[in-house]
């Protein structure tokens, strides 16, 4: 029997709603929307498969310069997902994390994301990080912030220590749907060693099938962390050298 080889954690550059949307003349919205039925399925999916955690990528920094109507557009679903969808990731043993800068967000969503941290921190079958006005160099930058403000030195394990995602291991694969190939300002310090996989598919469209081919491709990288091919697997010759 064949073993399949799932990553502890999964992250995803959700891509591609507004271009799900217009190919069929509905507003960008429309493709949003869908495209939170398609992580209600993916959320559900990972926790089935034994994913550890799973890290979405829902707004960036840089969304704000989007068309007024399509930036509210968002807040609205965030605020509805809050209120719909928390109850039953809760009774999923999901643990909801938002990541971000939250100071542009209004009050109602801010005390939406704190509650469904706090009603979901008992939970340990799915970490489910969710980032929303977030950036790469802001979480640099604010790890970097906090440990001057504090007083300590900047090395590498400080500021991991300070980043917005320090409760979990890095990512192991990252997928970005949409048919774009570039890292769009995320995870830029956790994903230094994360193995990426790209698809043409919409993000809508991203369902278990295709959560499953890019596990399967995963499967066969080699992860070497900076060492040698041999490193890794020594070669029976080498061994038996090493033996004698
Ligand atoms: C990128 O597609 C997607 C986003 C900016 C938003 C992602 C949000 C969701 C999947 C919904 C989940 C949201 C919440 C609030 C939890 P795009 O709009 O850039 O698509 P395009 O490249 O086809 O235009």
């Amino acid at each position: 029997m064949t073993q399949r080889v799932v990553p502890n954690h999964i992250a995803i550059v959700m891509d591609g709603n507004g271009r799900w949307a217009t190919k069929r003349f509905l507003p960008r919205v429309a493709g949003h929307k869908k495209g939170v039925d398609a992580l209600r399925a993916c959320v559900r999916y990972c926790g089935d498969i034994g994913v550890k955690v799973l890290t979405v990528f829902a707004f960036s920094s840089e969304n704000w310069n989007r068309p007024p109507d399509e930036v509210s557009g968002l807040m609205e679903l965030l605020a509805m997902a809050l209120t719909r969808e928390v109850p039953q990731l809760q009774a999923e043993g999901v643990r909801i994390h938002f990541i971000g800068d939250r100071s542009k967000l209004s009050d109602k969503v801010r005390n939406g994301l704190t509650q469904a941290e706090s009603m979901t921190a008992g939970n340990t079958r799915l970490v489910f990080n969710i980032c929303f006005n977030y950036g790469g160099r802001w979480d640099i930058a604010q790890a970097a912030a906090q440990l001057a403000a504090r007083g300590e030195a900047i090395t590498e394990a400080s500021l991991d220590r300070a980043m917005a995602l320090a409760h979990v291991p890095d990512p192991d694969l990252l997928i970005r749907t949409g048919g774009e190939q570039r890292i769009s300002n995320f995870l830029l310090w956790q994903g230094a060693y994360s193995e990426l996989y790209f698809t043409d598919k919409l993000w809508p469209e991203f369902d278990a099938a295709a959560i499953d081919a890019a596990i399967a491709d995963y499967a066969g990288r080699e992860r070497r962390f900076g060492r040698t091919s041999e490193q890794l697997t020594p070669s029976p010759l080498r061994a038996r050298r090493k033996a004698a």
